[in-house]
């Protein structure tokens, strides 16, 4: 087993997802696993065959937003394989939120693949808190276009952007 005493480099955590848009949840992973790595990038993902609520630039914009006098924090965008976006950084780890058994299940699949395409990436999976195991970026658009009220839910800048779309 290798031992990492005398590690110089930083060790960057990349936190991928569509985040469409960003929730409290979402930042709640953020700030607790920039307490972890030297650095953690989120990376919003550019899919192309899916039509998103938001635009990539906004939801990075709707992010930075709201991380902007955190430290140690990046935000980016990807398309194509998480694993080649690691690559590019020069990343090994991913950070994702689980809420419950169900996203465990999902995650642990997508945790494997990942590491069958890429042998050094490493999952890391933080539990959220309670307070945020209900809330998921699905949810959250289908109640701002249901006219509901998602402050609760999302920064206020995110809930008076979904109230403009
Ligand atoms: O917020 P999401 O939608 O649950 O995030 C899913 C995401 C972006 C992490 C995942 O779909 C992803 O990594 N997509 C990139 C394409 C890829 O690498 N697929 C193979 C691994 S499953």
């Amino acid at each position: 087993m290798q031992r990492d005493e005398g590690r110089t480099a930083p060790r960057i955590a990349v936190y991928p997802g569509s985040f469409d848009p960003v929730t409290n949840g979402h930042l709640d992973i953020v700030w607790r696993a920039a307490a972890l790595f030297d650095e953690v990038r989120v990376a919003v993902l550019d899919n192309t065959g899916k039509t998103p609520l938001l635009p990539v630039e906004e939801r990075v914009q709707l992010i930075e937003e709201s991380v902007h006098a955190w430290p140690r924090v990046r935000v980016d965008h990807f398309s194509g394989l998480l694993v080649e976006y690691l690559s590019l950084c020069g990343a090994s780890i991913v950070v994702r939120g689980v809420r419950d058994a169900s996203d465990l299940s999902a995650e642990w699949q997508m945790a494997a693949l990942n590491r069958d395409l890429r042998q050094s990436t490493e999952t890391v999976f933080l539990p959220s808190h309670l307070e945020f195991s209900h809330v998921s970026s699905s949810r959250v658009r289908e109640i701002a276009a249901l006219g509901g009220d998602v402050s609760r839910f999302v920064p206020e800048h995110v809930a008076a952007r979904l109230r403009i779309k």
